[in-house]
Parts: structure tokens; sequence; C-alpha cells
């Protein structure tokens, strides 16, 4: 699934007629044109990014696919989750559809998750659906959320509720661009590369605890690494279980449950990214594993401590400003009931029977995730 000269790396995602590269390494941002120009019906791309990474790195990408005869249009929307919204995606298909493009047409989501989810949601359904690249600028959407096919916007009943599964034909992830990504952003991301040793990789796990801090003051050849082992990772998942029809790919929201419940109770907002609540739920996840007897006490700690030395947030308590915020073990209940993982109301937990030994559970009482959630209030 590898391969690639010293500098980049390539991992492919195997998908019977629709499988795609990842290209990951340092300086492809001026190179997306030559990766994608065999890739293309018609040498017409239109590239979406957002307010903040289009001013970075928007000239750049539309210069790279201009160098090999491509034409290269750019839309920007808004920073931010409010891009997801319903009226923001009415807005980004009329000016999709002002520059009328026809279904040869591809479009480049420059950015982070936000920007991915929304310009894959975008080609599974203009004009019925044309092809997409992603160009994942921040560490979480270049070890998950631009791998695998899940595209979605949000509704007031909850995030990704509309969407589709639908692949993209290659993904492009500079390492370079997290250079200007802020310090919590890129820790954000590090717990989705963490996530991976968790899950069924106990030696990278390892690898995290020696080499996370490297990685994150900016060693290059150990970004590239966290990033090829996780996307080698998540291909594998996606491979054998595109759609999320067995519980393989249910294994990748491993402290989701619980971060999920976080976030709404922190409005999907600033409080808390996404990829801190994935932090915190998977150390809540590796807790209640102990506490049920299923996991060493002692690989609990050693979770907690790794994220928690590299800066993610542990305590509920500092989360939102320190006692500012009043947590209550039955809302962040409620909260898991409407998660879309929920199956008639019965609550999914991903817990683990050590590190790198995860496994998917429908089974655990609400008595025990209440304990857990009112100590994890108290400390
Ligand atoms: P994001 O897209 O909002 O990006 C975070 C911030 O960083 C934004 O302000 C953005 O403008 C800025 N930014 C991006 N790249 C930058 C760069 N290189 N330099 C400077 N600033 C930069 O957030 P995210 O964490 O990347 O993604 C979160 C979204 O991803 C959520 O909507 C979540 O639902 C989604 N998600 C999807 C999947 C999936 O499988 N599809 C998986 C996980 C998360
Ligand atoms: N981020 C979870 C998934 O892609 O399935």
């Amino acid at each position: 699934m590898t391969s690639g000269a010293a500098s980049s790396r390539t991992v492919r995602v195997d998908l019977a007629g629709r499988g795609y590269d990842i290209v990951i390494g340092p300086g492809l941002i001026d190179r997306i044109g030559e990766f994608a120009a065999p890739l293309l019906a018609a040498p017409r791309v239109i590239v979406i990014s957002d307010d903040t990474v289009e001013p970075l790195y928007g000239a750049r990408v539309a210069a790279s696919f201009e160098r090999v005869g491509i034409q290269a249009g750019r839309v920007v929307v808004p920073a931010g989750e409010s891009s997801k919204e319903f009226g923001a995606f009415a807005r980004l298909m009329n000016e999709l559809l002002d520059r009328r493009p026809d279904r040869k047409t591809t479009l480049v989501a420059l950015g982070g998750g936000v920007v991915g989810d929304l310009t894959g949601f975008a080609a599974a359904v203009l004009l019925r659906g044309v092809d997409f690249i992603q160009v994942p600028t921040t560490l979480l959407a270049q070890v998950d959320s631009s791998v695998g096919g899940k595209t979605g916007i949000n509704t007031r009943h909850g995030k990704n509720l509309i969407g589709a599964f639908y692949q993209p034909r290659l993904v492009v992830a500079d390492t370079e661009v997290l250079d200007t990504l802020p310090r919590r952003e890129l820790l954000a991301g590090y717990a989705e590369v963490a996530k991976y040793g968790l899950i069924d990789a106990p030696a990278f796990w390892e690898w995290c605890e020696e080499n996370g801090p490297d990685l994150l003051a900016g060693d290059a050849a150990k970004r590239t690494y966290a990033i090829e082992q996780s996307c080698l990772a998540k291909a594998r998942i996606v491979a054998a279980d595109e759609r999320e029809t067995t519980d393989l790919r249910a294994l990748l929201n491993l402290g989701h449950t619980f971060g999920h419940a976080l976030e709404a109770e922190t409005g999907f907002g600033p409080d808390l990214l996404h990829g801190e609540a994935v932090g915190t739920g998977m150390a809540m996840a590796f807790d209640l594993s102990a506490r049920l007897g299923l996991c060493p006490a002692d690989d609990a700690a050693r979770v907690r401590r790794h994220l928690g030395a590299v800066g993610l947030p542990m305590r509920l308590r500092g989360i939102g400003g320190t006692n500012r915020r009043q947590w209550d073990a039955s809302r962040l209940i409620e909260h898991m009931r409407g998660d879309k993982k929920a199956e008639a109301g019965r609550l999914t937990f991903i817990l683990a029977r050590g590190i790198g030994k995860a496994f998917v559970t429908r089974d655990v009482k609400e008595d025990a995730v209440r304990a857990l959630l009112d100590s994890a209030i108290a400390a």
C-alpha cells in the first residue's frame, strides 16, 4: 500500500474501481496540478477554500494547476463550522453553478475538515456528481477527514446528519502547510494520530509516546511518518468497511461517544475543538474500560499521561474556562443518546482491552457511564 521517494510517501486506498492515492510530504502544495493532471476528465478545476487558508495557499495551488495547462477557478467560504450549515451550503452550490461547471469539472477542497466535508458533499450532488480532490491543510484532515469518503453538512438536529459516502480521486497532504496551523489545531489533529495507535497498533502508540513532542514541534520526517501510518491504518479500515456496515469502521470512533457529548454540551464551538474532544474522550473510554475490569489500569493511566503531557485537555474542569461550565452527567448522557452512533437509544462505545485492543460494544450499563462521568466532573 506504500511507495514513494525519500521525502514523500504514497498510501493507496484500495476500493474496487474507486481506489485513490494519498500523497504525503513536504512542499507538495506547489505540485498538486502535476499529481492531479492525469486524473482529470477535463482541464478545469474549481478550488474551494476558506478565508483563512485561501490567502495562505490559494494562489500557489491555482498556479500549480495553471502551470500544467489546467484552468483553476477559486471559491472562498468563511472559515469555521458555520460553512457546513444548510444555508451556507446552498450559497456555495449557487456560486459553483454561477461558474457554469460541467460534469467533467473537478472540485478541489483546500482546507481543513470543514472545507473537505463541504466540498466532498458539494461534489457528490453537483450535477449529480463530479470528481473531487482533497488537499487537507490541518493535521486532523490529513490523518482522518480527507480519507475515506465521509462527506456532509450539519443541521439543527446535529452534525453531519446530511451527507454521502463519496470518495475523492486523490488526496495530497503537504506537511509544510502545518507550519501555519495554530498549535491548538495541531494538537487536536494529534489526538486523531494517537487514536490509530490506541485502536490496534500498540507499536505506533509507543512511537507516539516517544516522538509525539518532536512531531508537534515541527520535525518534518516525523510528521510525514505519523501521517503515513495514520493513513495506512485508515485506508485499511475503509477498504474493508467503506460504509460502516460492520463494526470495523466504527472503531475509528474511539473517544467519540464521550467526545461528542462534550462537544454538544460546549456547542460545537471554540471552547472545545473536535480533536480535543476526541482526546479527552479517548482517555475517558480507557478509564471506563479499566473500571469495568476490561483493561489494565496502567494502560488507562498511560493514555491520560501522554495525551495530557502534549497538552490535550484531560480534565473537564478546565474546558471552556476553569469552573465556568457546570457539567452534568445526565445531560451528557442525553447528548450520547442523540449521537448518530446510538442505535435505538442504546449507547455505542468503543472500549479497549488494553492499548491497541479496541472493540465496539453496545452492552455498557448506564450506571457505569454515569459513575465515570460523575468522577470526571468532580476531578
Ligand atoms: P477546520 O476545517 O475548521 O480548520 C480549523 C481551522 O484551521 C480553521 O479556522 C481553518 O481556517 C484553519 N486552517 C486550516 N488549515 C490551516 C493552515 N494550514 N494554516 C492556518 N490555518 C489553517 O477544522 P478541522 O479540525 O480540520 O476539521 C473539523 C471538521 O472535520 C468538522 O466539521 C468535523 O465534523 C469534520 N470531520 C470529518 C471527518 C470525516 O471523516 N469526514 C472526520 C473528522 C472530522
Ligand atoms: N472519522 C471516522 C470515519 O471516517 O469513519
